[in-house]
């Protein structure tokens, strides 16, 4: 086995940190400090702009994410959510602008280059993605077996582990439409963990699903950050959630960058168009006991 490959299982299995973690996923609005290097940007979009004929959707935008930190994107519904990760992962060309990760420009990078990219950034599709004819254990199998470089049972134990990451052992041999939407996100999840990657994207990962399945994806995005210290981008528009996962939060208005920040200074922020964006969460989700009251109350 590969020392790399091997030192993954280790970080996945460590009990210790499983412990730590399931102690601490318990406590409401839990933002534990990650320790991260500020220093080196992991992603990094300066001045990214895309217009779709006549309209821009995206204008001069930039944003940074350093490694193990998660960044919340925020904003209605249209605004280029998922744009700006269709243009982190080259599916999209910018019209203009830098994006970078880990120091790499990715904007002029060919396909191949970019396929590399996408190994060390995984995306995880709102829709899950998975292959309908095929179990839970090969589809997570699948993309393993196509990278090619791991022996038959590298990528079982790999299927078993990652399985057991995201709780998800006994549906193994069912196939997806067997599962409900949000078991399929966190197969998805798995999916996306096998192939090691460095960083994480999720599309609305709580779109559609039940309070209580929202909150074990929640957990889970939360415990992969800590295990794993993978550095995450979550598109959400959902605010609890957010206030439980973001280091950073980018709030994105009229294609243009409205707030760039600390989750903190988000709830601080007195930019009318935050607080009432503020608002107008709190009034759809009124449940709001783990926000700061300051947050509500502007
Ligand atoms: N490939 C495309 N061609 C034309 N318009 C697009 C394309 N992709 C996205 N758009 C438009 O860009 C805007 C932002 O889309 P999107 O990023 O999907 O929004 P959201 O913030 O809800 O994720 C929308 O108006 C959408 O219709
Ligand atoms: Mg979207």
């Amino acid at each position: 086995m590969s020392e790399e490959l091997s030192d993954f299982l280790d970080e996945v299995e460590d009990p210790s940190l499983a412990q730590s973690q399931a102690a601490s996923d318990v406590l409401p609005g839990d933002r534990q400090e990650y320790p991260v290097q500020p220093a080196e940007p992991f992603i990094e979009f300066d001045k990214v702009s895309i217009a779709f004929g006549d309209r821009k959707v995206l204008d001069q935008v930039s944003f940074h994410v350093g490694r193990g930190q998660t960044l919340c994107i925020l904003g209605r519904s249209g605004v280029g959510k998922s744009v700006s990760l269709r243009i982190l992962l080259g599916f999209l060309k910018a019209d203009s602008g830098s994006v970078r990760v880990q120091g790499q420009e990715i904007t002029t990078m060919d396909e191949r280059a970019l396929q590399q990219i996408r190994k060390d950034v995984t995306m995880v599709f709102q829709n899950g993605a998975l292959f309908d004819s095929l179990t839970v254990g090969e589809n997570i199998a699948f993309p393993l077996r196509e990278q090619g470089g791991l022996a038959e049972d590298q990528i079982q134990q790999l299927v078993t582990r990652m399985l057991d990451l995201v709780e998800a052992s006994e549906t193994v041999n069912m196939l997806p439409s067997s599962l409900s939407t949000g078991q399929k996100r966190c197969i998805a999840i798995a999916r996306a963990l096998a192939s090691q990657p460095t960083a994480i994207l999720y599309d609305e990962p709580t779109t559609m699903v039940d309070p209580i399945m929202a909150r074990l994806i929640g957990d889970l995005i939360q415990r992969l950050k800590r295990q794993l210290g993978l550095t995450s981008i979550v598109v959400t528009h959902d605010m609890r959630f957010a206030h439980r996962l973001a280091d950073l939060v980018l709030f994105l208005e009229g294609g243009t960058v409205r707030f760039f920040g600390t989750i903190d200074q988000f709830y601080a922020c007195d930019d009318p168009h935050v607080t009432q964006f503020l608002h107008m969460d709190a009034f759809i989700l009124p449940n709001m006991n783990k926000q700061p009251s300051a947050a509500v109350s502007k």
